[in-house]
This record gives structure tokens, C-alpha cells and sequence, in this order.
């Protein structure tokens, strides 16, 4: 999967060298590439944003030099590829939808900063051939900008694409896959500081120990976060 970012501050992705989406990029299972958006700026001071029309606070992020970087990246990309663009002002971004776009040949992140970007140029992003625009949250709070959303993003997206995570079963069996939240895990030693294993768990009866795990998500769930609860189990 091909990843692009465009950012004022392309240092912040440095991150993605490390780990499992570190190795996964050396592999070439993920190819992504960071854009400086000030590369797309043509005066001395390497402009990127401007006062509101119709005032209020703060600052927004000019057409021009997104539009130029938006251009470069997407003159002939591939039918299916998806600009997200980070913004407290988006649909919630959940599990359902990282597999979604972990289908996608082509993500593009554009991170604004300030009061976010001028309006037009994800509208003419949207008239482009092939490309579909996503609006996304990562949650019901303000964060400084879209870099940190979009390393969520792409980490939760990036992990899905086949092979980045070594062993598929591990996927399958977490948090938000199948609607409920994860089981408690335990491993070694069987008494730790006087807190045991549930017995349950050394019995070695496959069937009951699934059973079990699967009470555990569900009462899990309800405690935590009633409001995924699927209408069977509620
Ligand atoms: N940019 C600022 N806040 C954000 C949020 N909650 N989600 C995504 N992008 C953002």
C-alpha cells in the first residue's frame, strides 16, 4: 500500500521508522511518503496560512499551496484512492473503517493546522478522478493538529495490511474485531503477588475456556462501553 502525508511538520513522522510499521515499510508491504507542504510555497517567507474570511480566531490554512501539493501527488493515481483529511469535524474513525481503507491502493493524508484548511480544496480534491474524500476524527476532542491523528490512523490502518502483523490470528481476536471488547489476557506465572490465573484458563478444556472469554468481552463490554454492545448480548 502506497501512503503519502502532507504536513508542515513532516519531522513528526519520523516515528514510522520504528517498529512494526518500520520493518513492514522496509519490506515494502507499506511504501509512505512524507511532503513538506512549505515545498509548495513560491514567497520568502514560505506562507502556508491566512486570516478567515468573515473573521473570527485564528488562522487558515491558503488553497494554493495545497492544491500544488495535492497535484503532485494525485495527477495519475489509482482508481480508489482515498484523501483523509484529519479534523475534529469528521465522521468518528473506528475499526470498521481502518479495514476499509486498509483495501485502498492509495491513502493520502493531508494534516491542516490552526483552524484547519480552506474548505475548497478538499471540495476539489472530491471532483478528482478516481479519489474519494474522507473527513475523519480520531475523537471528540481538539488536538493541535492532524499529524497525531493521522500516525493513529495509519497505524491502525497499517497493521491491517497483510503481512505488517506477523501472525493474522492476532487480529482477529482483539478489541472492536467482532463488536465487543478484548478478553482479559494472563501469561506466567500462574500466582503473581498473590493474584492468581483464573483456574479456568489452566485446564486446558478448549471449549470452556472459550466460553468463558467470550462472557468476559461481553460483561467487559457492558461495564465499559454499553453503547457497542450488539442487541443479543445486551
Ligand atoms: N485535528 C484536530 N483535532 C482532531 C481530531 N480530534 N481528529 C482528527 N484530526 C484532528
Amino acid at each position: 500500500m502506497r501512503i503519502d502525508i502532507v504536513s508542515i511538520f513532516p519531522e513528526f513522522f519520523g516515528v514510522l521508522d520504528v517498529s512494526l510499521l518500520g520493518r513492514a515499510r522496509q519490506q515494502r508491504l507499506l511504501d509512505v511518503q512524507v511532503h513538506d507542504l512549505r515545498d509548495h510555497t513560491h514567497d520568502r517567507h514560505r506562507t502556508v496560512d491566512d486570516t478567515p474570511y468573515g473573521g473570527g480566531a485564528g488562522m487558515v490554512m491558503k488553497p494554493e499551496p495545497w492544491g500544488e501539493a495535492l497535484d503532485a501527488i494525485l495527477d495519475g493515481t489509482p482508481e480508489g484512492t482515498v484523501v483523509v483529511v484529519p479534523s475534529p469535524a469528521g465522521t468518528p474513525f473506528t475499526q470498521a473503517q481502518a479495514r476499509e481503507l486498509a483495501l485502498a491502493p492509495r491513502l493520502v493524508f493531508t494534516c491542516g493546522r490552526y483552524e484547519g484548511i480552506d474548505q475548497r480544496v478538499i471540495d476539489h480534491a472530491a471532483t478528482r478522478p478516481g479519489v474519494t474524500v474522507r473527513e475523519v476524527s480520531l475523537g471528540d476532542y481538539v488536538l493541535n493538529g492532524g499529524e497525531v491523528a493521522a500516525m493513529a490512523m495509519i497505524e491502525a490502518i497499517g497493521r491491517l495490511v497483510p503481512g505488517v502483523v506477523g501472525n493474522p490470528e492476532s487480529l482477529t481476536e482483539e478489541s472492536h474485531e467482532g463488536g465487543l471488547l478484548e478478553y482479559p489476557s494472563y501469561t506466567k506465572p500462574a500466582v503473581w503477588r498473590g493474584h492468581e490465573v483464573p483456574l479456568i484458563l489452566l485446564s486446558g478444556n478448549h471449549g470452556a475456556i472459550a466460553t468463558w472469554r467470550h462472557e468476559q468481552q461481553v460483561e467487559r463490554t457492558r461495564r465499559v462501553r454499553p453503547d457497542l454492545l450488539p442487541d443479543a448480548e445486551a
